[in-house]
């Protein structure tokens, strides 16, 4: 197939460009840039793509595409919260009319990147499934869940969206993120010896390695189509459903010398969700999630070594709503973070 990958140079999009080379996809990429060099290791080979934004994509950059695979947005929960009406014009609007162009332009799959952030506080002992109620507690996931309804009201005999709802992710990217919790963890255990938990570290957050989204991705792009047109699957394993406290020991126990510290506080970020895989393994037959937290806790510290990770990279270079800042202050980017001429 020819697959439009949108966001190919971000943390997920940098990993998945090859899993989907490597499945006999021809990858053309679509990336605003915004991270393109927040790069920890050997730069890595991107596949020929456009540098465009996506509120400005056009009928010509869906055209002659069989499957878009849609990643591009502004990525997480801080992001959205520092400029939610933003975050609803680039993760929502954007995303919309993008599915509106692919669909008029006859595509027939496209496969977007949702969250688990959709189920908010849903907490309890009891695992979340697809048919959970969504409550966002983040203009980051109510704008997911703006497009999922969208997209949904788009789906037709010829068009089929699939809503991969991902934990949240973790492992090695050559774009790395250093904001997200497993990555945040190592780094700061390598970095001071101590893995800080700000709060209790008892909410659920079910991660899941960024490989194993590239693979699921290239599974569902190749899924029969009665078997994901039009719905949405939870992505990740039931192995890394975790409590922040258990991944903070497999931390620890990653990085030697490192030490817990849960601070105990009541954390800010209300999100707390246990949450069942089984439909995804179902409708993709054959696939499951290889990563455990531990080996990912394990390849990061060796890349952090390996790469010799600083603590000036780790807190600005790797964490996105840094990196925005300091495009926005520098007059980089313009306050609707568009690249200025
Ligand atoms: N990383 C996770 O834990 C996780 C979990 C669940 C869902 N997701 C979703 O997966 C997708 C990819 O996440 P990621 O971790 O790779 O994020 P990322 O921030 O590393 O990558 C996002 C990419 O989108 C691009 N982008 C942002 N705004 C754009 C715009 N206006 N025009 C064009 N390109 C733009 C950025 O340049 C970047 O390359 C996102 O939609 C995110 O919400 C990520």
């Amino acid at each position: 197939m020819r697959v439009l990958l949108t966001g190919h140079q971000g943390y997920l999009g940098t990993v998945m460009a090859p899993v989907l080379a490597a499945a006999g996809h021809e990858v053309v990429g679509l990336d605003a840039g915004l991270f393109a060099d927040c790069v920890l290791g050997p730069p890595p080979a991107d596949p020929p793509g456009h540098r465009v934004d996506l509120r400005d994509v056009t009928a010509e950059h869906v055209a002659d595409v069989d499957a878009v695979i849609h990643l591009a947005a502004l990525s997480n929960d801080p992001l959205g919260s520092l400029a939610p009406e933003l975050t609803y014009d680039i993760n929502h609007h954007a995303s919309v009319r993008l599915a509106r162009l692919a669909r008029d332009a006859g595509v027939r799959r496209f496969l977007y990147a949702s969250t688990c952030s959709v189920y908010g506080a849903a907490g309890g002992a009891d695992l979340v499934t697809e048919d959970a109620p969504l409550r966002p507690v983040t203009p980051y996931a109510e704008s997911k869940v703006r497009v999922e309804d969208d997209l949904h009201a788009l789906a037709d005999g010829d068009f089929s969206p699939v809503f991969m709802r991902n934990a949240t992710a973790f492992g090695y990217s050559p774009r790395l993120r250093a904001d997200i919790v497993l990555n945040n963890l190592v780094g700061h255990a390598l970095l001071s010896g101590e893995v800080l938990v700000l709060s209790d570290g008892t909410p659920w957050r079910p991660l899941v390695h960024a490989a194993d989204i590239a693979r699921a991705f290239a599974a569902a792009l190749t899924a029969p189509r009665e078997a994901v047109h039009d719905r949405a699957f939870n992505i990740g394993s039931e192995i890394n459903n975790v409590t922040v406290a258990e991944i903070a020991e497999q931390v620890a126990e990653a990085v030697s010398g490192s030490k817990v510290v849960i601070t105990g506080e009541t954390g800010a970020d209300p999100r707390s969700y246990r949450v069942d895989f089984s439909r995804f393994r179902a409708a993709a037959e054959g696939f499951d999630c290889e990563w455990t937290v531990k080996q990912g806790a394990v390849e990061l510290a060796d890349a952090y070594r390996e790469f010799e990770l600083t603590r000036d990279d780790f807190e600005r270079r790797f964490t996105r709503l840094a990196v925005l800042r300091a495009a926005s202050d520098s007059g980089a980017v313009d306050d609707t973070l568009r690249w200025r001429p």
